[in-house]
Parts: C-alpha cells; sequence; structure tokens
C-alpha cells in the first residue's frame, strides 16, 4: 500500500496542543501554515513556541540556527480558507466537541480547492471524540484519521493514530509515515470510547480523585504512591491539574456513555470541582494551587 508524500501542513487551532504540533512539525522541517481566528492566541501561541525551542536550545538539543529556522517556516493566518491552501494535511485541534469540530470540517470542505479535496488528509487531534462520527458527513470519509497528540507535545513520543471505521489503509501509512518523520512513535488503534491511552489513564486518575475523595490517604502521599511505586514522572493528582479538570470529567462521561457501564462514574468530587470552576493549572486552581 503506497503512503502520499506530505509536503506542508496547516494546523487548525493554536491552542496548546495547536502550538505544540506546530513546534514538532516545523522543527522537523515542514512548512506550516498555524490558522486560530484570535490574533491574540496566534500571537500567544508564537511566544510559547519560541519559548520551547530556546528551552531547547539552552539544553543543547537543538542549534541557535534551529530556533530561528523553526520559527521561520510557521506562517499565522486568522482565515481558515488562506491556511489550507496547497496543503497535503490538515490537523485540526480545536475544542473537544463534536459540533465546534463537524463545524470547523464542514468550513474545510467548503473552502478548499474542489481539486485538492480527495487527496488531503482530513487529521483530527482529539482525546475522545470518535473518528467514525467526526467523519459521517465528509465527502471523502476515508481522508479522515484521528491524530492523538500528548502534552507537552515536543516531549511526548507517541502518537496515537485512530482509524475510524471509513478511514482508507493510504492514509494511515501516509499519517503513520508523517509521524515517524516528526521523530514521534505512531501506534494504531480503533475507535472505541476513549481509545487505548484515555481508556486506561482516565479510570486510573477517576480512581485516585475517590481515594482522596474516601480518605485512603492526602493528596501528596496519592501522588507519591505512583510517583515513586510505579515510577509515574507525575503523580495522577497533578496529572489531572495538568491535563484540566474539565477535560478529565468530559471523558469519563464519554467512557460512561459509551460502554454504559457504571465502573467508569466520575467521581463525585470531580463533578464538584469542575462545577466550581476548579480546573487545574488552567485557573490556578485544582488539587494543588498554581501561578496563572
Ligand atoms: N517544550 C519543550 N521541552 C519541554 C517542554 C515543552 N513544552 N516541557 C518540558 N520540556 C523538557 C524540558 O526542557 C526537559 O528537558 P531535558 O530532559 O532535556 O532536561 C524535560 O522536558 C523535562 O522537563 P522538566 O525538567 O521541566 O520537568 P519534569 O522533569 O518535571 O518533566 C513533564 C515535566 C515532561 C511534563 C513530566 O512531568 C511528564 O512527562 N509528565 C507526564 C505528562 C503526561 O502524562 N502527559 C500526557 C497527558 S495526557 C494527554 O496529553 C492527552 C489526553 O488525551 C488527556
Amino acid at each position: 500500500m503506497h503512503n502520499q508524500h506530505i509536503n506542508s501542513i496547516a494546523i487548525i487551532g493554536a491552542g496548546t496542543m495547536g502550538n505544540g504540533i506546530a513546534h514538532v512539525c516545523a522543527l522537523s522541517g515542514f512548512p506550516v501554515r498555524l490558522m486560530d481566528r484570535s490574533i491574540e492566541q496566534l500571537k500567544i501561541a508564537r511566544q510559547m513556541i519560541e519559548k520551547n525551542l530556546k528551552r531547547m536550545a539552552q539544553k543543547q538539543r537543538i542549534t541557535p540556527d534551529q530556533v530561528h529556522s523553526t520559527l521561520a517556516r510557521i506562517q499565522s493566518y486568522t482565515d481558515i480558507k488562506q491556511a489550507i491552501v496547497d496543503v497535503d494535511i490538515i490537523v485540526e485541534v480545536v475544542p473537544e466537541q463534536i459540533s465546534v469540530k463537524k463545524a470547523v470540517w464542514n468550513e474545510i470542505e467548503q473552502e478548499i480547492d474542489p481539486k485538492r479535496l480527495k487527496q488531503t488528509i482530513f487529521a483530527t487531534n482529539t482525546s475522545s471524540i470518535s473518528i467514525s462520527a467526526l467523519a459521517q458527513e465528509l465527502i471523502f470519509p476515508e481522508n479522515m484519521i484521528g491524530m492523538h497528540f500528548f502534552n507537552p507535545v515536543p516531549v511526548m513520543s507517541l502518537v496515537e493514530i485512530i482509524l475510524g471505521e471509513k478511514t482508507s489503509e493510504k492514509t494511515f501509512k501516509t499519517v503513520e509515515r508523517l509521524t515517524s518523520n516528526l521523530g514521534k512513535t505512531p501506534i494504531r488503534v480503533h475507535d472505541f470510547p476513549g481509545f487505548v491511552s484515555n481508556r486506561i489513564l482516565m479510570p486510573m486518575i477517576n480512581e485516585a480523585i475517590y481515594a482522596l475523595y474516601e480518605g485512603v490517604a492526602e493528596k501528596e502521599a496519592i501522588d507519591q504512591v505512583m510517583t515513586l511505586g510505579m515510577a509515574h514522572p507525575m503523580g495522577p493528582l497533578r496529572l489531572a491539574d495538568f491535563i484540566g479538570l474539565d477535560v478529565c470529567l468530559n471523558i469519563m462521561k464519554v467512557l460512561h456513555k459509551g460502554f454504559q457501564d457504571d465502573k467508569y462514574s466520575p467521581c463525585p468530587l470531580l463533578i464538584e470541582m469542575v462545577d466550581e470552576g476548579h480546573l487545574g493549572n488552567k485557573t490556578g486552581h485544582g488539587f494543588y494551587t498554581y501561578t496563572v
């Protein structure tokens, strides 16, 4: 099965994941067209990419020249039509709501040069949304695939590649090769709720929250059990704060609904914290406190 050559990449959405993906694509030599409707968000993304590249240069992982050449490969756009001109793959990284993602893909289908529609790969970065559901209304559902990156993208080596019901083998092979060219390891999985990563990670985090809720131990103790006893780089409660408690709750709801099994019921403490707006690092309050 042949794969297709990727020359340029559009990334739709310049939040934490979007800027991380732009960083690795550009550092690997690909011209990147980064799009967000907010100019402010694009500015923040560029600053983050520059900061993270400089951090890598300071640690002598890359040269100062690579910092400049990487930044020069990233063009910013606020218009979707301009951002997707002549690209081979579009990586969509907008918020985790199926209605938002569907609206973006509809717009892309309307705005893309019709001659390129059949050959362009549509990749969605998602932690929990079904690829088959997202591809349902597309003209070429065989071109859609999930590319689940992990935060911080420049550091984490996994990309979970999710095949929807209609994803073609050619699309998979192309994305598999692209992922390897980005210096990441592609792992092929099928379209089940939570895929593999979050089917395993989120129940563990939820269980850690239950342990806190039921008074089994203090938060620091729960985290230390997992960092010292299981060599996890972060304890599950600190990791929940890092991911975002709203994101964790949303994924637990996807698992609960998808499998219709109460073993995936979100812990009441998680629900309460999200209701109170304590979402972790991004709001300054979660299981721990942070400076925002
Ligand atoms: N860009 C570039 N480099 C970065 C970086 C970034 N954004 N963040 C950290 N680094 C580098 C540092 O420079 C450092 O490099 P060296 O090894 O060369 O020194 C290295 O990463 C480690 O960073 P620090 O020393 O600052 O801090 P640390 O050792 O505490 O590690 C961490 C920080 C990498 C975040 C580590 O704690 C970790 O791996 N945590 C777990 C993260 C995780 O599980 N992520 C997945 C979350 S789930 C998800 O994303 C998807 C989902 O669907 C929910």
